[in-house]
């Protein structure tokens, strides 16, 4: 298929009004912080904010602008070395655990970056820059610049779980934003949970290619054969969480899988990472009327616990405890994902991404995107477990049924929690 010139210019306007969305937001989201802030880095797992608003960067001016926009200056070629994240194929890296160490370039360099970038990725999909006869060329560069729109994205949610694991550190509890944007706020559904039943059968899963975006990972589609069951129609809440806690379900060796236990053993864990004992210390700094019981640590600083509100922040190897706890077990990605289109579903994302007992694997046929973003997703197929639906970091229009998040089992600092599964 071809395009007209006029097709090309609304293609290329409505692109450059999206990067600008996309870009500007970054920006939002790391404006409540000071510049301290986003330089420090809590673990080798998260990174600075300012590593992520450079970074994406990066990726726009390393896998976009330099092979495709004649005569580009790079900012500093330094910046190659400095924030690079794993792309063997571009070279060696700054090491991940040392991200924390960059004083320099400071957060207004940092931005000036960006500026830089920005100016030159408009002008490269300026309209009629590209002719209709450059087809295949302006195709190339749209499918560059929606990935790396994509990616961002990741990275505003990754922005969002690093600092509030940064803060979680500092005893003082700092809010994020004590006025959180609406789109941060969680919806409480006070009404008990139910079971959708669903029959089994052949299943058609994964991304069917067509206009829209997708990740290589969630192709190809394909037949998946699913035995009956049943999927709680909404995510598990504090309230049944805290009755896992209070059933002194962290001391049962007898509800974990053996890493987990070994890790609760290691790590000292007695409830979901931000919860706050009665008896925490820093409570004390806290308003003394919420202290009688536990409380949340959040974006929005510490909270009574909401026992409406979706349990967050938990490992799978606490998932899948609480799952044991409560008589039934977490659902397979499938199942999750034939499940999600059933009436009367609810909470499938906005709220917590939810660990499905899947392992983190190709899809039969699966091929790696070209080029370098060949190491975007295949190379980590290993050792993670599937994370469905979408969080309340997650920016909007980010996420789809098909989408699959992975992180390695005792993860526990994302927006994490999740939906019973049994057999029907
Ligand atoms: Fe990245």
């Amino acid at each position: 298929m071809t395009i007209s010139g006029t097709q090309q210019q609304a293609a290329s306007s409505a692109l450059h009004r999206r990067y600008r969305d996309v870009r500007s937001h970054s920006l939002l989201l790391a404006s409540p912080l000071s510049a301290e802030d986003q330089c420090i880095q809590s673990m080798p797992d998260a990174s600075p904010t300012k590593w992520h608003l450079a970074h994406t960067t990066w990726f726009f001016e390393t896998v976009l602008l330099m092979p495709h926009l004649a005569g580009y200056k790079p900012f500093d070629r330094r910046y190659q070395y400095l924030f690079n994240s794993y792309y063997e194929a571009l070279g060696p890296r700054h090491p991940r655990p040392q991200r924390g160490l960059l004083t320099r370039p400071t957060l207004a360099e940092v931005h000036a970056y960006r500026e830089h970038v920005d100016a030159a990725v408009c002008d490269l999909l300026a309209p009629g820059r590209h002719r209709a006869a450059d087809e295949a060329a302006w195709r190339a560069i749209e499918a560059i610049v929606v990935l790396g729109l994509n990616h961002e994205q990741q990275h505003q949610e990754l922005l969002l779980t690093d600092i509030l694991h940064a803060f979680s550190c500092n005893p003082l509890l700092p809010a994020y934003d004590p006025a959180p944007m609406p789109a941060l706020r969680l919806a409480a559904q006070p009404s008990p949970h139910s079971w959708i039943e669903m029959h089994g059968g052949v299943a058609q899963v994964g991304y069917q290619a067509q206009d829209g975006f997708s990740f290589d990972n969630e192709t190809p589609r394909h037949s998946a054969l699913l035995q009956p069951y049943r999927m709680a129609d909404r995510l598990v809440n504090c309230g049944e969480f805290l009755q896992f806690v209070e059933d002194g379900g962290y001391r049962n060796a007898q509800l974990w899988l053996s890493d987990g236990w070994a890790t609760v053993q290691a790590q000292g864990w007695h409830a979901p990472a931000y919860w706050l004992a009665p008896d925490d210390p820093r409570v004390a700094h806290q308003d003394a009327g919420c202290a009688k019981g536990w409380q949340v640590f959040g974006l929005q600083g510490v909270r009574a616990l909401d026992p409406l509100a979706p349990v967050s922040q938990l490992s799978f190897y606490e998932a899948a405890a609480f799952a044991e706890w409560a008589g039934a077990r977490l659902p397979t990605e499938f199942e999750w994902e034939a499940a999600s289109g059933m009436p009367g579903m609810r909470e499938l994302t906005g709220h917590v991404w939810q660990w499905t007992r899947s392992s983190y694997d190709p899809y039969p046929g699966f091929k790696p995107l070209p080029g370098v973003a060949a190491e975007y997703n295949g190379k980590f197929m290993v050792g993670q477990l599937v994370l469905r639906g979408g969080s309340v970091a997650t920016p909007a229009g980010h996420t789809r049924p098909t989408y699959r998040n992975f992180f390695p089992p005792a993860a526990r600092w994302q927006f994490s929690g999740l939906r019973l599964a049994k057999e029907l």
